[in-house]
């Protein structure tokens, strides 16, 4: 399936529930003039660097899209990422509080570092902002609670940018999961050997939360997803800076880690994360084990009890789901924003809280050292359990 199909069959079948959906979204903060197109939804920016420039490229191709204003704190950016949208004529901002004050925007995508999540979504999420964010939520349990209870409360979207959810493949092989038709799931496995490509503020734990959490949180929510939602009880795990870093910070983002967590059922799930892996091995591996089958998750492929090898969908990598992801978020505030996303606060509360879990094992923060541990969920201390 083509971006571009989905996009025209989206706003087809919408457009004519544009005037509608206008109305149901008045308790929603969207003071859009009436000059408006009635079903073209305006969108802002806020953290337009490496990913929110990627997101904004994808966003500019979307029809029944507008960028009404894009934000950083560094102006050079604000002003390329005006030259990304320039049919749109965005205005230019460097702090987000004033753009959301004078711009009338139907809802806004949020790709600050990690730990620069919290500060931004919850006032948009207090103000009724439908807001897409990126992932992991945050990058401490306190600040991912404070967004869960901010969500809860808002009557705004709060989509996460765990695309994952969004991709076809995904959804077509963990749907045949949760059937049941295969039986039971007995043991789950992972790894994403990842190249060196991963840098700047991601290395430093207190702004990303580590790399367990920033970049693999993905494969955590993959598996939560597998598991209907649920969260590990415990993990255990090891994780080790081996590389030579210029310029360190204080608590240096592990470079290698293998974790093993337990979900409810004692179902197994062992993971591996390295970041320096050379090219040729770039790869990541999801697989779900039953009892005599199996499916791999990134090829699409299930593996049957009587050997045969049988596509169930296509294969998925790093970037499937991404463009899917903003339609549905743009076409959610176009039919009224009341329908929960695919990846929401609470499906992203157990990924990024999985991937905290992960990282508290073999990583102490209170002694900066890494040593393993067995963490409990409780351990944790999330005080946003159903
Ligand atoms: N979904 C994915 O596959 C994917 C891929 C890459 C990155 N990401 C995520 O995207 C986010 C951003 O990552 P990045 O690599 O683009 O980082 P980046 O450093 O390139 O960009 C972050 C930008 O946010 C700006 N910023 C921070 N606080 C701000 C504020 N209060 N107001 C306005 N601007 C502010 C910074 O100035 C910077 O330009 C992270 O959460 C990261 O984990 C997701």
């Amino acid at each position: 399936m083509k971006h571009g199909d989905v996009t025209r069959r989206a706003f087809l079948k919408t457009s004519a529930a544009g005037a509608a959906a206008a109305a149901a979204a008045g308790q929603i903060r969207t003071a859009r003039g009436a000059e408006a197109k009635k079903d073209e939804v305006v969108l802002g920016f806020i953290g337009v660097g490496g990913r929110g420039t990627t997101l904004l490229r994808k966003v500019v191709t979307i029809p029944g899209i507008r960028v009404g204003a894009v934000c950083d704190l560094r102006s050079e950016r604000v002003a390329a990422a005006q030259r990304v949208a320039e049919q749109f004529k965005p205005k230019g901002y460097e702090n987000f509080k004033e753009m959301i004050e004078k711009e009338k925007l139907d809802g806004i995508i949020v790709a600050t570092e990690v730990a620069n999540h919290a500060k931004v979504v919850i006032p948009l999420l207090e103000a009724n902002i439908h807001t897409f964010s990126e992932k992991p939520m945050d990058s401490t349990v306190e600040k991912v609670d404070a967004i869960v209870k901010a969500a809860r409360k808002s009557k705004a979207i709060y989509q996460v940018g765990f695309q994952r959810r969004y991709s076809e493949n995904f959804i077509k092989a963990i749907e045949k999961i949760h059937s049941g038709d295969l039986g039971k799931v007995v043991f789950l496995a992972g790894d994403w050997q990842f190249t060196s490509g991963v840098g700047g503020w991601v290395i430093n734990v207190e702004m990303s939360g580590g790399k367990l959490v920033e970049q693999a949180c993905h494969h955590m929510d993959v598996m939560a997803w597998v598991m209907k939602n649920q969260h590990p009880v415990e993990a255990v795990g090891m994780g080790a800076v081996t590389v030579e870093h210029k310029n360190p910070p204080k608590y240096t983002a592990e470079d290698h880690s293998s974790v093993v967590f337990r979900f409810p059922g004692d179902i197994i799930f062992t993971y591996t994360h390295t970041s320096y892996c050379p090219e040729k091995w770039y790869a990541e591996k999801l697989w779900v084990y039953g009892q005599g089958w199996g499916i791999n998750l990134s090829a699409g492929e299930l593996y049957t009890p009587d050997k045969q090898t049988v596509k169930i969908a296509e294969s998925s990598d790093y970037y499937v789901g991404t463009g899917e992801q903003l339609e549905d978020f743009a076409d959610n505030i176009r039919t009224g924003g009341k329908r929960k996303p695919n990846s929401n606060a609470e499906t992203a509360r157990v990924a990024t809280l999985m991937a905290l879990m992960g990282r508290a094992a073999f990583h102490n923060m209170a002694t900066n050292r890494y040593e393993s541990r067995i963490i409990k969920w409780s351990d944790l201390g999330t005080t946003t359990d159903a």
